[in-house]
Order: structure tokens, then C-alpha cells, then sequence
């Protein structure tokens, strides 16, 4: 059996008698290997060992072949020859991996075959066969065999969290709506009460699209970072009165760390009468924390600000793991800060006047939330990354 040689000289024709010898066992043993997957006097079992000790011996990450020539040559080579060696190494990973596959792909056509039916093939007696008794043969079904188990997946923890949060909304009559993830500067800051230029700009940063200097600023398109754009978009569409919630991803020039991600979720929410308060912001978001976190949970209102909402307020709930006791995550405080919310600027309005919004007349509040945020929360997430990493170890745990 083949063992990977030390080289003792890197010199190119050295290398490629290495390499053509290690190539040229490799398909010896693939050859052998195969031979044995269509053994009839060979079990089921035994022919798919045979298999699978063949890709060990060469792909298996601890000791196979390929794993030792790196060991063997391209560790131990003067750095002249490092280059040379890594492209060989390269060829021969490229060419044994790609043969393992070829080969076990070829072997499970033939590894459920009944033994008459390899033994027809290895006499190479086609027509003793028979075209239909050869497919038929083929396509025989052992029913005694464990089946496949394919697990049906369930709804991302993050979008079960933003889905549940608007179902409290939609029970207390609010719509939904939707924006664009690409959004143009107006909606996303001007038609906000950020002034061009405004410094409240810089808490939002986020990516621009390149090679737009010849637009007017107002036009230019962005990555939003925020769902409140959504809030112009539709007074714009509909006259007063508005009762609607946003679910949707925006982007922050944020870097990552264990709760902030540059991409994440938010729910959005307005509502728009004649004679809504601040009252009715504070009764409404009461009722939706006690909704998603438990009747037991308190809410207080801490003075924030937001260029479109005049006042602002950031929400926090009682601490929903120590009950307001004070503990390490809610930092001893007993309150945890949750959402930005305020009454709609009128500023806001004015870009929306034509369309009924006279802020003489009517009011409004917005709030907004983070979705991964909540979630974290509820399910005592640590990690926001875990949201985006896809392993199906921890999404499991919503199943
Ligand atoms: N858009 C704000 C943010 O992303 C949240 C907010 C929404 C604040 C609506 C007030 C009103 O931080």
C-alpha cells in the first residue's frame, strides 16, 4: 500500500515523480475499492466499508494521504520551494478529492444491487440481464431499511419574535405595511427632520450606493437605517387616520459585538388622529410589552430624543429576570431600555400636509423596537450572532 515518501530534494522533477506516483497509487487503490463495492461475494456492509476506508485513507482529515503531504512536504520544505510544493499539494488534493467523490458515487449505484445482480454484471452478460430485469433489479426497494429523515424546519427565531409582536398590534386594530431595504435619502432622514448635514445623521450611519454625486442629496440611495421612513410612505399614501405597524431590516454602520449587528430587525409604529396623546403612546406600548413579556411587566418612559419625535421618550420595561430587583443584566438598575417612541414631530407632518396631515388638527405617535433585541430577551439569547450563523444547534431549540 502506498505511504507517503520524505523528499529530500524540492527540485521540480523530484516533485512531479513524487506526485505522478502518488496519483497513479491513488488510482490503483480507487480501482480496488470500487472492484469491492460490486463484489457479489462481498455483504452490503462490508462492500460500504470498503468504501468508506478508502476515502479515509486518502481525504480523512486526521492522517489521510492528502493530510500528510502536507505534513511531509509542504511543512517541511525550504520557503524557496514553498510556492512549488503548495501547487502540487494543491493538484493532488484537487485531483484525490475529486476522485473519492467520482468513486463513492459510482459505488452507490452499486451497493444496494442484490449479489445475482453483481454477479451478471461482473460476468459482463448484459443480455443475460435483460434491459427491464436490469432496471427493475436496480430500482428493487428493501423496505426493511431505516428511511431518510427529512426534518421540517420552523420559522426563524427572529421572525417568530416579529411576527408575534405584530399580532399584539393587529389585535388592538393596527395595519401592516411594508418599505424598501434601499431607501433614498429623503425618506430616511430629510422628510425625518434631519436637516442635511445634521449631526443626528452620524447616529445613523450606514452604506451609501456609490457613484450618485451628480443627483441631488435628497435623491441619493441608502441602505435605511431605521423602519421610520416607512412612516412617511404612508401618510403619503393615505390620509389621517393611520394605525399601522412595520416590520422590517435596516442597516447600521454598527460593529459587531454580542448585541449589535450591522443588519437587523425592527417593528415600526404609527398612529395618526384627531386627539391622540401621549397617553394613548404610553396605554398602548404598556399593553404590548404586558402582551409579549407577561401581565407582570412595568413600563416607564425616560426622556430621549429623535428629530421626529417631539418629545421622545425611551422605553424601559421592569427588568423581566430579576423583576425590577436589580441584577447583572439589567445592571442593577431593575429597568431595561427597550424601545425609542415619541409623538410625531409636526415638522413630520408638514412634509405630508397636502395629504390631510395639518398638524393643527390631528397628532400622532411612533415608536420603533429591535427586534433581536426582544428576542434576546425572551429567549435569554447572549450572542446576537447566533441569530445569523445558521446552526441548526441552536435553531433547533424554537422547534
Ligand atoms: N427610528 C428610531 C431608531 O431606529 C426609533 C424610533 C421610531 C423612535 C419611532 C421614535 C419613533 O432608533
Amino acid at each position: 500500500m502506498y505511504t507517503v515518501p520524505k523528499i529530500a530534494d524540492y527540485s521540480p522533477e523530484t516533485l512531479d515523480r513524487a506526485a505522478a506516483e502518488a496519483v497513479a497509487a491513488f488510482h490503483a487503490e480507487q480501482k480496488a475499492a470500487l472492484e469491492a463495492a460490486k463484489n457479489p461475494d462481498m455483504g452490503m456492509v462490508e462492500r460500504g466499508n470498503a468504501m468508506r476506508a478508502f476515502r479515509d485513507r486518502w481525504v480523512a482529515r486526521k492522517n489521510g494521504v492528502l493530510t500528510q503531504i502536507n505534513e511531509l512536504w509542504l511543512k517541511r520544505c525550504p520557503g524557496e520551494s514553498k510556492r512549488n510544493v503548495g501547487q502540487k499539494a494543491n493538484y493532488l488534493r484537487a485531483i484525490i478529492s475529486a476522485g473519492v467523490e467520482d468513486a463513492e458515487r459510482d459505488a452507490n449505484f452499486y451497493l444496494l444491487a442484490a449479489p445475482d445482480v453483481l454477479r451478471k454484471l461482473a460476468t459482463n452478460d448484459a443480455s443475460a440481464l435483460g434491459a427491464a430485469d436490469g432496471r427493475l433489479a436496480f430500482e428493487r426497494l428493501d423496505i426493511s431499511l431505516p428511511g431518510i429523515h427529512r426534518p421540517i424546519g420552523v420559522k426563524h427565531p427572529v421572525l417568530r419574535v416579529m411576527d408575534e409582536i405584530v399580532a399584539v398590534f393587529k389585535a388592538m386594530g393596527y395595519s401592516v405595511g411594508e418599505g424598501p431595504e434601499v431607501e433614498t435619502d429623503y425618506y430616511n432622514f430629510e422628510s425625518l427632520n434631519f436637516p442635511p448635514n445634521h449631526p443626528a445623521r452620524d447616529t445613523q450611519d450606514t452604506l451609501f450606493i456609490a457613484g450618485q454625486e451628480s443627483k441631488p442629496a435628497r435623491d441619493r440611495l441608502m441602505l435605511r437605517t431605521h423602519t421610520s421612513p416607512v412612516q412617511i410612505r404612508t401618510m403619503e399614501q393615505q390620509p389621517p387616520p393611520v394605525r399601522i405597524v412595520i416590520p422590517g431590516k435596516v442597516h447600521r454602520n454598527d460593529p459587531l459585538d454580542a448585541t449589535h449587528s450591522p443588519v437587523f430587525h425592527q417593528v415600526e409604529g404609527l398612529a395618526v388622529d384627531t386627539n391622540i396623546t401621549f397617553c394613548d403612546l404610553k396605554g398602548t406600548l404598556d399593553h404590548a410589552m404586558k402582551a409579549l413579556f407577561g401581565s407582570s411587566v412595568k413600563t416607564r418612559f425616560y426622556p430621549s430624543f429623535f428629530p421626529f419625535t417631539e418629545p421622545s421618550a425611551d422605553m424601559q420595561v421592569s427588568c423581566i429576570f430579576c423583576g425590577g430587583k436589580g441584577c447583572r443584566k439589567c445592571k442593577f438598575s431593575g429597568w431595561i431600555e427597550l424601545l425609542g417612541c415619541g409623538m410625531v414631530d409636526p415638522n413630520v407632518f408638514d412634509f405630508v400636509k397636502h395629504n390631510g396631515y395639518d398638524s393643527s388638527k390631528i397628532s400622532g405617535f411612533a415608536f420603533g423596537m429591535g427586534v433581536e433585541r426582544i428576542t434576546m430577551l425572551k429567549y435569554e439569547v447572549e450572542e446576537i450572532q447566533l441569530f445569523y450563523e445558521g446552526d441548526v444547534r441552536f435553531l433547533e431549540q424554537f422547534a
